[in-house]
């Protein structure tokens, strides 16, 4: 039996008419739980990243859907709401993936039974993300057990952003392997890149220091020299898209580490649930819309003052210019493999049509087995 998320940052009420999501934009300080019943609430949360990372983004945007039928299921409603929900955040797929799948299984029943299948398939979004999530883990731990067998000491991974159970229904991407083989006993510590502007390395952190996981915050500059010196065995990544041909975008300075990662020698893994794969994207750096947020985020910073309050301080002198983009694209040639459900693939075109073949048949094996 699979064991339990670490953490479950999205818990849907059993009448599945609201949401429970821990607000992160207080994490890692304060730990404190939201209730979602709207559409323009869920739109809200994934704006201001209360909720954030890829797949936790689709399966809000899911039930933000299903809050918006509850009041209005004809056709110009769901279109209207899917467009509000989708414009919310433009990077990660996950969020259009997750809204094309509610629409596309919605539009051709009648409205009056539009609800109830949103709530069902809502629910399905997430158990398939958990499980996803989780058999990411089984095959990153088979990847670290090779690579403790080769050193005999513990292992050193290093992760940037947080992809962990934060940033999905359950489990994480990224965190995935490592939250396994801590269960399977393999040592290793975390390097943790602390992300700047948001410092999502602080929610990893939290996540790892709950778990009781070893780990180091690093500043995001750290991961070069750590490398160079030979203190990191791997690195592992979440994405908020991937291209057909394996070019992965992920929060910005993930290209960084994969250029240090590339002259190190370093093993560099992209930890990906399927619906992270845009198949329509033929070359990543012009394709994909890279957010530009609010430049505040690099101007000030969020942090607890010495007496416990939580304060923003400004880092910089009032009226300097700053810059933010949230993402960055790493091409596939710098990566070593992407890790998906259905196990490890080269990050090329062929090496992902062959898990594209592999998802088809998977599906119709689910199908076959469960026929709708
Ligand atoms: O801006 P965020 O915090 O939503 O960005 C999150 C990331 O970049 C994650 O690494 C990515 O979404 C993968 S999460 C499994």
């Amino acid at each position: 039996m699979r064991p339990v998320s670490p953490v479950r940052p999205l818990i849907p009420s059993p009448d599945g008419l609201s949401i429970e999501v821990i607000d992160q934009t207080l994490l890692p300080h304060q730990s404190h739980v939201v209730k979602l019943s709207t559409r323009d609430e869920v739109a809200h949360a994934i704006h201001s990243m209360i909720v954030r990372g890829a797949p936790l983004i689709g399966a809000s945007a899911a039930w933000g859907l299903v809050f918006a039928l509850r009041d209005h299921a004809s056709n110009q409603a769901l279109e209207e709401s899917c467009a509000i929900l989708n414009a919310t955040r433009p990077t990660a797929i996950n969020l259009a993936w997750a809204l094309k799948r509610m629409r596309d299984h919605l539009l051709p029943l009648p409205p009056s039974d539009r609800f109830e299948a949103a709530q069902r398939e809502a629910r399905a979004i997430c158990e398939e993300d958990e499980s996803q999530n989780y058999a990411i883990g089984q095959h990153g731990l088979a990847i670290l057990q090779a690579l403790y067998k080769q050193k005999q000491r513990p292992l050193r991974v290093l992760t940037h952003c947080n992809a962990g159970a934060l940033a999905t229904v359950g489990w994480g991407t990224a965190l995935a392997p490592l939250y396994l083989a801590q269960l399977a006993g393999v040592p290793f510590k975390v390097w943790v890149d602390e992300t700047r502007p948001r410092n999502q390395g602080a929610l990893t952190a939290w996540e790892l220091h709950r778990a009781g996981i070893q780990h180091t915050y690093i500043a995001d500059n750290a991961g070069g020299h750590l490398m160079q010196h030979g203190l990191v065995d791997c690195v592992i990544v979440g994405a908020d898209r991937v291209s057909a041909q394996g070019d992965v975008c992920n929060k910005i300075g993930t290209y960084l580490k994969a250029l240090a990662a590339k002259e190190a020698g370093i093993p560099f893994y992209a930890a990906v649930p399927s619906p992270t794969l845009d198949w329509t994207i033929q070359d990543a750096l012009k394709e994909i819309p890279i957010e530009e947020r609010n430049a505040d985020e690099v101007t000030w910073v969020q942090g607890l003052t010495k007496e416990g309050k939580l304060e923003s301080v400004r880092v910089t002198p009032v009226g300097v210019e700053s810059g933010n983009a949230a993402f960055d694209v790493t091409p596939a040639r710098l990566i070593t493999g992407i890790l998906t459900e259905q196990g490890l693939f080269a990050a090329t075109l062929s090496g992902l049509q062959s898990l594209q073949q592999q998802l088809t048949l998977s599906q119709e094996s689910t199908e076959k087995h469960h026929p709708v």
